[in-house]
């Protein structure tokens, strides 16, 4: 399980999410939908209801306390100006997580990506006891490429044909950051 919010910018913080947060959320859904569209996998009508981020919190909660996954939202003043998650959490010798986030398009190019990506990695490590995160981007995604680079990934390759995303099967960058050498 995942716990704490730190500041990333005088105006947002990063924390878990929480079930109040399904409404905020579904607005920041909304207002961001031709934003996230070419970059995500395509959405049901009712994902972007409070209804529906309200079911899809819950899913998270329990996923989280199973370990599966963690997710964070970044919250100003009440809003929901991004989120950033790990999922398919494996332990094991892997000890490894897939990294995904957004920005909500008002709030672009002021660090809170790579700031939030960051965070993620630090407690990847220190809460979540991993060794490894990966993150896929679309090969033109070069804004996100510039946010794992930062934040110290390396690229290992292009995977041909991995994600659904935006109506098609699409190849990807795939790059992985290294976060401790403890053994298993
Ligand atoms: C990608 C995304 C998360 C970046 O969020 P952000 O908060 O603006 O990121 P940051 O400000 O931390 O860093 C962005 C970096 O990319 C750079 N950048 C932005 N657009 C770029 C572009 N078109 N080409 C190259 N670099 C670009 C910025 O200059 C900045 O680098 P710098 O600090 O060296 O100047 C945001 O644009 C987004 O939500 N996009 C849609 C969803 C998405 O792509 N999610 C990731 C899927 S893998």
């Amino acid at each position: 399980m995942i716990s704490g919010a730190v500041t990333l910018a005088t105006d947002v913080l990063i924390r878990p999410v929480t079930l109040d947060d399904a409404r905020a959320l579904a607005r920041a859904y909304r207002r961001n939908r031709a934003h996230l569209d070419p970059w995500d996998p395509d959405r049901p009508e009712a994902f972007f209801s409070e209804e529906g981020q309200v079911e899809r919190v819950r899913a998270q909660l329990a996923d989280g306390r199973a370990g599966r996954s963690a997710h964070w939202v970044l919250d100003s003043g009440g809003e929901i100006v991004g989120h950033a998650a790990l999922s398919n959490i494996v332990l094991g010798p892997a000890r490894s997580a897939n990294l995904g986030y957004w920005i909500d398009a008002e709030h672009q190019g002021r660090g809170l990506a790579s700031g939030a990506a960051r965070h993620v990695c630090e407690a990847a490590d220190a809460q979540l006891g991993l060794h490894r995160v990966e993150a896929g981007t679309l090969l033109h995604n070069t804004a996100s490429q510039r946010v794992l680079a930062k934040c110290g990934f390396e690229e290992y390759g292009v995977a041909p044909g991995y994600l659904y995303i935006n109506g098609a099967w699409r190849d990807h960058r795939l790059f992985q950051k290294i976060l401790n050498d403890r053994s298993v």
